[in-house]
């Protein structure tokens, strides 16, 4: 419900850094004087929304309020990039398919299980494409296959588990695939239930990612488009909380904007043919087939 109060001045440059900051601090997402006039803007939508008529008053809600943390969950929600669609940068998944993913069926033979993590999935996309090139490549019948999605904003995985797209997120998905993978209803194009199967989905902020038992040993991740919104100290805590999670030898996979060149990791730099990733190192034993591989 939309109220009428809202503040009626401008953001102070206190203000600004006072809220751009705990949002910082609580989900790594970093907004630089450029984007100050977005950002309150945003910060304006969520004062009227709530009737609040100072910036300050809505710096106490978020910070010391019983409902702080659900207001900070809708603010994120109107202020971080949520731009996804299907088979976004393709050329990354074909090089999954075919250089990634012969790998693990040979070092994953033994388990015939694989797990696969999209972080900060969106609206699920990723996660069902990730899943379409697992079943495509017809490697791991008779495997159990996982995909995990997740993500900050609660309205993007309530779609991403409902599961039905417009037309935007099918920029790059070919007749085959959609056929395939999809079935056309008049609300919609719904990712078919043996997708769904494949796919769950989940709240996770990783920025302070918590180690659940049940969500290690992950074999690939692909945390695309997510730590390039994120200050430095954040990035470098969710990339060592992604190594973590990964079980050695497990992959991760970036954006094509993203590197990890410039950063000290324990991750290794693999130079596939068709594209870079980075890999926990394996320590147990060499694989059995290895990729050209270069120190980075
Ligand atoms: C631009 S989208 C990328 C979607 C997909 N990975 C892709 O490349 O198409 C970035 C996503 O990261 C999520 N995100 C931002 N900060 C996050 C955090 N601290 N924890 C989890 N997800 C976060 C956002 O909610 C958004 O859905």
């Amino acid at each position: 419900m939309m109220h009428d109060s809202a503040p009626d001045t401008s953001m102070t440059a206190e203000e600004f850094r006072l809220i751009r900051d705990l949002v910082r601090e609580r989900s790594g997402l970093h907004f630089g004087e450029e984007t100050r006039y977005v950002f309150e803007r945003r910060v304006r939508e969520r004062c009227a929304a709530l009737g609040i008529s100072t910036f300050v008053d809505y710096y106490r809600l978020l910070r010391v309020d019983a409902k702080g943390e659900a207001e900070l969950q809708e603010l994120y929600d109107l202020l971080a990039t949520k731009e996804t669609y299907f088979f976004r940068e393709e050329y990354q998944l074909a090089a999954f398919r075919e250089e990634v993913l012969p790998v693990l069926l040979q070092e994953a033979a033994s388990r015939r299980r694989l797990s696969v993590w999209s972080a900060g999935c969106s609206t699920g996309e990723e996660a069902y494409s990730i899943a379409i090139v697992l079943v495509e490549s017809g490697m791991f019948d008779g495997w159990a296959l996982r995909v995990h999605g997740t993500d900050l904003s609660r309205r993007c995985l309530a779609a991403a588990r409902k599961g039905i797209y417009a037309e935007t997120s099918f920029r790059a998905t070919n007749e085959e695939r959609r056929r395939r993978f999809f079935v056309e209803r008049e609300d919609g194009t719904h990712v078919s239930e043996m997708l769904r199967g494949l796919c769950h989905f989940g709240l996770m902020n990783l920025v302070h990612m918590q180690r659940s038992p049940s969500f290690m040993q992950l074999d690939v991740v692909f945390c695309k488009n997510v730590l390039i919104y994120f200050d430095a100290e954040s990035r470098k805590r969710v990339l060592n909380g992604l190594y973590d999670r990964l079980r050695p030898g497990g992959y991760l996979l970036l954006g094509h904007s993203e590197s990890l060149l410039n950063e000290t990791t324990r991750f290794e730099v693999v130079h596939l043919k068709g594209d870079v990733v980075y890999r926990r190192p394996n320590t147990r034993s060499s694989p059995p087939y290895q990729p050209r591989k270069r120190a980075g």
